[in-house]
C-alpha cells in the first residue's frame, strides 16, 4: 500500500530557535495522528536539519527533509550543499523542482535530472515537484507540461530507483495565492499522472507511487483533497509555519 504523506515546506522562514520551537510542537502534536502508513515530514531550511533530525528519531512516522540540494557529489561549489551532507544530518527527503527553484534559480528538467540521480545515490528520497504554470494551463498544455517534467525529470529512472521517488503535483497558479486548485482539477492531473506512471513502468508502480498535492492546501480543503482517488496527501508551503493548521491538515486523512 502506498504511503499517506503529509510534508511540509518551510521555504526561507524561520531562524534556528523558532524552527526547533514549532518542529517539537509538531512532533507533539502529530505523534498520535500519523499511524501505520501515514508519514509527516518537515522540509527545514538546512540550517535546521541535524536538530530537526534528532528530534525526530524514535517517532518513526515522523521525518525530515531538505529543500534542495546539489548536483554534483562535492567539490568547489561555494555556498551549496550536497545530498551526501544533507543525509548526514538524518534527514531522509529531499524536495527537488519545486517551481521556485524552477522560476527563481532557473532549474531545468536536466538539471533536475542530475540532482535526482544524485539525491538518490546518497539514499535520499527525492519529493519531485511538477506542475503548470496558470499560462499554461490556459493555453491547455498543462498536460504535456506535466508529461514532460516527468519524462525529463525522473523517467530516466529503471523501477527500483523509481520506488524511491515521491512526486508532488503543484499548480504554480496555485502556490502562496490563496487559490486552490479545485478536487476534482486536483485529482484529474493526479489520475493522468498515475496513467503515464503505469505506461512507463507498471500498473504496480503506478499504485505505489505517492502523488501528493500541493498549492494553497488547508486545514478547510484538505480533506477534501485528500479524500480523492489519487491523492495521497500534501505539499504543505504556509500552513505548514503553524503547528495547529499543519496538525489539522495531518488529521483530515483521518
Ligand atoms: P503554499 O505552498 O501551501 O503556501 O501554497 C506550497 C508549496 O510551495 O509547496
Amino acid at each position: 500500500m502506498r504511503k499517506k504523506i503529509v510534508a511540509g515546506n518551510w521555504k526561507m522562514n524561520l531562524d534556528y530557535n523558532e524552527g526547533l520551537g514549532l518542529f517539537s510542537e509538531v512532533i507533539n502534536m502529530v505523534k498520535d495522528e500519523a499511524t501505520g502508513n501515514q508519514q509527516v515530514v518537515v522540509c527545514s531550511p538546512f540550517i535546521h536539519l541535524h536538530s530537526l533530525a534528532a528530534l525526530a528519531k524514535g517517532y518513526t512516522n515522523v521525518s525530515v527533509g531538505a529543500q534542495n540540494a546539489h548536483q554534483a557529489e562535492s567539490g568547489a561549489y561555494t555556498g551549496e550543499v550536497s545530498a551526501k551532507q544533507v543525509k548526514s544530518t538524518g534527514a531522509e527527503y529531499v524536495i527537488l523542482g519545486h517551481s521556485e527553484r524552477r522560476q527563481y534559480f532557473g532549474e531545468s528538467n536536466e538539471l533536475l535530472a542530475k540532482k535526482t540521480d544524485t539525491a538518490l545515490a546518497n539514499g535520499l528520497k527525492p519529493i519531485f515537484c511538477i506542475g503548470e504554470t496558470l499560462q499554461q494551463r490556459e493555453a491547455n498544455e498543462h498536460f504535456d507540461i506535466i508529461k514532460s517534467q516527468l519524462v525529463e525529470g525522473v523517467f530516466h529512472l529503471d523501477a527500483d530507483k523509481f520506488s524511491q521517488i515521491v512526486l508532488a503535483y503543484e499548480p504554480v497558479w496555485a502556490i502562496g495565492t490563496g487559490v486552490t486548485a479545485t478536487s476534482d482539477q486536483a485529482q484529474e492531473i493526479h489520475a493522468f499522472i498515475r496513467k503515464e506512471l503505469a505506461a512507463k513502468y507498471s500498473q504496480q508502480v503506478a499504485d505505489d507511487t505517492t502523488i501528493l498535492y500541493g498549492g494553497s492546501c488547508n486545514p478547510k480543503n484538505a480533506a477534501e483533497l485528500f479524500a480523492c482517488a489519487d491523492i495521497d496527501g500534501g505539499l504543505i508551503g504556509g500552513a505548514s509555519l503553524k503547528s495547529r493548521d499543519f496538525t489539522d491538515i495531518v488529521k483530515a486523512f483521518n
